[in-house]
């Protein structure tokens, strides 16, 4: 076992860093306070090659390892996390749920300007009524021969606006149960394809979320995903992996709060003294330091073990699950350890607290992740 980044790894991590410092940290706290996208600093994301990292070459992708984009997310998600959760939705939802699924025509037609970031992607799985309880899709897709019709609506879409494509999951046989789910490429302009409101969210912000209705769309045949009934499998299967990028997403997080806590600890004085030589704020350090290190292991051991082909259902649970509580733990404790300041928004860990919680409840909540766990471990 080998602990150490290769030379590409470490470029890309400092490429990463670059980015951040550089486009997504001026300019985060205003995008926050106004809900705004960073529309500027993804097209240069894109540029960079942060938006198809995985995607093989031939495909318009970077060609990257998924360490290596463990690596740009930490980074990412360390300064902006809504840039982050648009980066991960492309990356290892759309882009490699088309890369690993898709025949070859659709690759070419959309998968190419995803990896490029000339376009962005969606990917539409959840309900009003399907969230956790996935298999219980209301929209449906009714196969008229050389085209299906899809009504329904999904709901909290991230990218929802700003996307182009969208992969849309939907029931097409109700008698075979979660069996007789299909997953769809559907392009944002067709006919009956309508996007609601941006949702108010608590954190987050500076990423779109919508619901999107479907009434009597068009969707060609040839933009079905795999053979007939692969809906729900290609769903799970492209979560398994997506969670490694909220994981990375969610270490990000807690990296950035640490940081900022660590050097306001020893430059804010109380009683005479830096505040870090108070046992009570060196030992929530400590804690800090212990519970991230552990997270960035589970999510390069679930980035390896993807990178070899293995099952990742339990490596990429384990990694959200661990990951997203300790950015929640971190962020709480980076607050306390700001006091007042920590409350303002000038020192960013309010905003980092408001983004770690939705680390826990998208792409399957905490309570989801435990049941993919102690299944696949009862297995
Ligand atoms: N990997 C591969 N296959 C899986 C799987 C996994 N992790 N979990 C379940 N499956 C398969 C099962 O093997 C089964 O297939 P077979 O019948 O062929 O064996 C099928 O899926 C149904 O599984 P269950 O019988 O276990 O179904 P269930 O209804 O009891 O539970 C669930 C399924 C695991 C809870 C699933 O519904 C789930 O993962 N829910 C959470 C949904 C989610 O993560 N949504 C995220 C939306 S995207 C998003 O959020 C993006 C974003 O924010 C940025
Ligand atoms: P519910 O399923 O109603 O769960 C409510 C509570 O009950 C949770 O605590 C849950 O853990 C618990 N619970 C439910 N079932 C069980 C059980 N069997 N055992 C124990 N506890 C249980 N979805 C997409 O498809 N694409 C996206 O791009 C996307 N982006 C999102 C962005 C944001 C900002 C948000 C807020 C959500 C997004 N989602 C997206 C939806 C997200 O994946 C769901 O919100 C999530 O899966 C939970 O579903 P739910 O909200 O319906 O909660």
């Amino acid at each position: 076992m080998d602990f150490k980044l290769t030379e590409e790894q470490l470029m890309i991590q400092q490429a990463a860093r670059d980015f951040a410092q550089a486009e997504l940290l001026p300019g985060v706290i205003e995008r926050d306070e106004h809900s705004k996208f960073p529309t500027e600093a993804v097209k240069i994301m894109g540029e960079l090659g942060f938006l198809g990292m995985m995607v093989d070459p031939k495909y318009g992708g970077s060609g990257l390892d998924s360490v290596s984009y463990v690596l740009a997310m930490e980074e990412i998600a360390k300064v902006d996390a809504s840039a982050a959760v648009v980066m991960s939705v492309n990356n290892s939802l759309v882009c490699a749920g088309m890369e690993k699924y898709c025949n070859e025509e659709q690759k070419m037609k959309y998968l190419v300007p995803l990896a490029k970031g000339e376009k962005i992607g969606a990917f539409c799985l959840s309900e009003p009524e399907a969230g956790s309880d996935a298999t219980s899709q209301k929209t449906t897709a009714v196969d008229m021969g050389d085209y299906y019709l899809l009504n329904g609506t999904k709901n909290w879409i991230t990218n929802g606006a700003t996307a182009s494509t969208y992969l849309v999951i939907a029931q097409t046989d109700v008698e075979k149960g979660h069996k007789g789910i299909n997953a769809f490429i559907v392009e944002k302009g067709w006919e009956g394809f309508e996007i609601g409101p941006k949702e108010k969210k608590m954190g987050i912000r500076g990423s779109d979320t919508h619901s999107l209705m479907f009434t009597d769309v068009k969707v060609p045949k040839e933009n079905r995903i795999g053979e007939d009934g692969f809906g729900f499998a290609f769903a799970m299967n492209v979560l398994n992996g997506g969670r490694i990028g909220i994981a990375s997403q969610a270490l990000g997080i807690a990296q950035g709060a640490y940081e900022l806590s660590l050097k306001y600890a020893k430059e804010r004085k109380a009683f005479k003294t830096e505040i870090i030589n108070h046992q009570a704020i060196a030992f929530k350090l400590a804690d800090m330091a212990t519970q991230i290190s552990a997270a960035r292991m589970l999510c390069f051991k679930a980035a390896a073990e993807k990178d070899n082909g293995e099952d990742i259902s339990i490596s990429g649970a384990m990694a959200k699950l661990f990951a997203s509580k300790t950015a929640m733990d971190t962020t709480i404790e980076a607050v306390q350890i700001h006091g007042g300041n920590g409350y303002v928004a000038e020192y960013h860990v309010e905003r980092m607290m408001r983004d770690a919680k939705i680390t826990q409840i998208y792409e399957g909540t905490s309570e989801i992740q435990k049941i993919v766990i102690s299944r696949g471990i009862a297995k």
